[in-house]
């Protein structure tokens, strides 16, 4: 029976989460992407409505229904993210980055279909903003909390961005795993702060986004 009566514990907290993945357009009709699902960040949000919160979703291309009581932004690329993240970041008290979001872009979308030749062809790449990292960066940030998709090395990697990106909190999913991460119903994550850690056994991604919320709400009381 437990779990019937949920103590609002995120009651007057705004949160804005990203998710999903982002695609970066190649022509009108072609882009790059990735394997997300965008379920843990829906799990997020969906969770942190049933405690109370205040949700805004900023959310790449993916086949969930919003849900309910969640504002959600739908975006594509990452540069559309960026925008529609930067223009929220102050409103919100909690910043959660859970988008696959796509380091490069192609330098430049073609107006009209590419066609083919039998030349070989390659693409020309350039780096996108680093969302997570700008909004730590913000002069009024927010609680500022990351994922970490990682095959191997997964403290040592999870760390380096908490580090770099002057992150509160980040959440490391070792990918390299059948059942966890990337379009699973399930996951495990390791919670990293600066001087403590918390593993989140296996388990359905609401139950590990009800546990993370909770992570992130006793360290909101404490700071
Ligand atoms: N992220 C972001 N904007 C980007 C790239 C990543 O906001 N352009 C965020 C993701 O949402 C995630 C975190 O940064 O919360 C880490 O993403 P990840 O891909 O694991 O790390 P990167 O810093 O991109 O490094 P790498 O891909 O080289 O491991
Ligand atoms: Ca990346």
């Amino acid at each position: 029976l437990q779990g019937l009566f949920v103590e609002p514990v995120l009651n007057g907290v705004s949160l804005l989460i990203t998710a999903g993945p982002t695609q970066e357009a190649l022509d009108p009709v072609r882009y790059l992407t990735n394997k997300s699902s965008g379920k843990m960040g829906y799990a997020l949000a969906e969770q942190a409505v049933a405690l109370g919160a205040n949700v805004t979703l900023v959310s790449g291309p993916v086949s969930l229904a919003a849900p309910a009581g969640v504002k959600r932004i739908s975006v594509e690329s990452a540069a559309d993210m960026h925008q529609a993240v930067m223009a929220e970041v102050e409103a919100h008290q909690v910043f959660i980055g859970c988008a696959a979001v796509a380091d490069y872009r192609p330098v430049s979308a073609a107006e009209q279909k590419i066609k083919k030749s039998n030349a070989e062809m390659s693409l020309e790449l350039v780096r996108n903003p680093d969302i997570l990292a700008d909004v730590a960066k913000h002069a009024k940030r927010p609680f500022t909390v990351g994922f970490a998709a990682e095959t191997n090395d997964v403290e040592t990697y999870a760390r380096g961005k908490l580090e770099r990106k002057n992150l509160d909190m980040i959440a490391a999913n070792d990918v390299s795993k059948a059942g966890q991460g990337f379009n699973a119903d399930t996951n495990a994550l390791t919670v990293y702060w600066k001087d403590g850690e918390r593993a989140l056994a296996h388990g359905h991604k609401r139950q590990i986004a009800r546990q993370l919320l909770q992570l992130i709400q006793s360290h909101l009381q404490s700071k």
